[in-house]
């Protein structure tokens, strides 16, 4: 299936390309090469995410749209972390504590590209070297990712790095989905494979327990609209305003499995996703209406969309009880996460 590209402007690091994956079904995914951006996803005319129609929307501060997220996606606490001894303090850009990798993370790097079609898939493979000490993070890492389009409305991302020391690491891709194209996803219904969740302290950082979600607003088992309970009277929505919390996905091994499902009621869109990954963060794009700007230069509206941030638990490195986020030398690490569209 045909990959083209065109050139998207000028970022510090050098010129921009955008890639664009057209399935059979006439389907498309646009990815820049920098930051990793998945920019738009149109399946049957229909825009699938949030995000901006140029450039300068992803230099200015925006909330990651689309964007891969590293070394360490989510929060590692106090900007620190200890292996084989040694303390390494990574820059903090976030209470003191480190999010999604620092202020120059992986979503703000030009990264080398590669188109790659087959008959029935179109890609574009993104690699980049992090060197040893970017962002605090001890090792050469590295990384390619891979961003495949399906004749069946599949992205699929596949994720590997290599380092040179041992390190730690947790990739996941930032996009904002909205599949009714409505103001908010509040009426969209949202089923989250996960019997439990890690909630965090005032500066959302893990507790480090893992509460079962039965009865309680973080209980999307059976399936229900985003905004039933988003604005339960509960500590935990409370202090975010709503979900911006990591679920346990159940029956985790490393295999692909399906965490969530999303169906909007309107229009009957479908969106599946499926992981390698023991984690997912649920964020309900919680930020007051205006505080960033998306396409047409619209303001982007409090829940105006949800992000199915597949991961490693946030400050892994620091709790010995989740699942560990080391990579060391001589092994690689692998991880897909799917996005299905029906
Ligand atoms: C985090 C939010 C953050 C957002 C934008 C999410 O992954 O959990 O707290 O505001 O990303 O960076």
């Amino acid at each position: 299936m045909p990959v083209t590209h065109e050139s998207w402007g000028q970022c510090p690091a050098g010129p921009v390309t955008r890639y664009l994956l057209t399935n059979a079904a006439g389907n498309t995914v646009a990815v820049l090469n920098y930051g990793g951006i998945v920019q738009s996803i149109v399946v049957d005319g229909a825009e699938m995410v949030l995000g901006c129609d140029d450039l300068q929307g992803y230099l200015d501060p925006n909330p990651s749209y689309g964007a891969i997220v590293g070394r360490y996606a989510n929060r590692i606490a106090d900007a620190r972390f200890t292996l084989d001894g040694r303390t390494y303090e990574l820059v903090a850009n976030e209470n003191g504590n480190q999010l999604h990798g620092g202020p120059e993370g992986f979503n703000r790097q030009l990264w080398e590209a590669e188109p790659l079609a087959t008959d029935t898939t179109a890609s574009v493979k993104l690699r980049r070297r992090s060197p040893d000490g970017e962002m605090g993070y001890p090792g050469n890492l590295d990384v390619t990712v891979t961003y495949t389009w399906t004749d069946d409305n599949v992205l699929r991302i596949d994720y590997a790095a290599t380092t040179d020391r041992d390190t730690v690491l947790n990739l996941t891709n930032h996009t904002y989905f909205n599949i009714g194209q409505t103001d908010t996803v509040l009426d969209q219904q949202l089923q989250l494979h996960a019997d439990r969740f890690t909630p965090v302290d005032g500066r959302q950082i893990p507790t480090g327990e893992l509460p079962a979600v039965e009865g309680t607003p973080f209980d999307f088992r059976a399936g229900k609209p985003v905004g039933r309970d988003i604005r339960a009277d509960h500590p935990q929505l409370r202090a975010a305003n709503g979900f911006d919390h990591n679920f346990v996905i159940s029956g985790y091994d490393g295999s692909l499995r399906e965490c969530a499902v999303v169906t909007d009621p309107a229009t009957g869109r479908r969106l599946r996703c499926l992981t390698t990954e023991p984690g997912v963060q649920l964020f309900t794009t919680n930020f007051p209406t205006g505080k960033y700007q998306m396409r047409g230069g619209a303001p982007t509206p409090t829940y105006g969309g949800l992000c199915l941030e597949t991961q490693h638990f946030p400050d892994a490195p620091n709790q010995e009880n989740f699942v560990t986020p080391l990579l060391k030398v001589g092994n690689t690490f692998n991880s897909t996460t799917e996005y299905r569209f029906e």
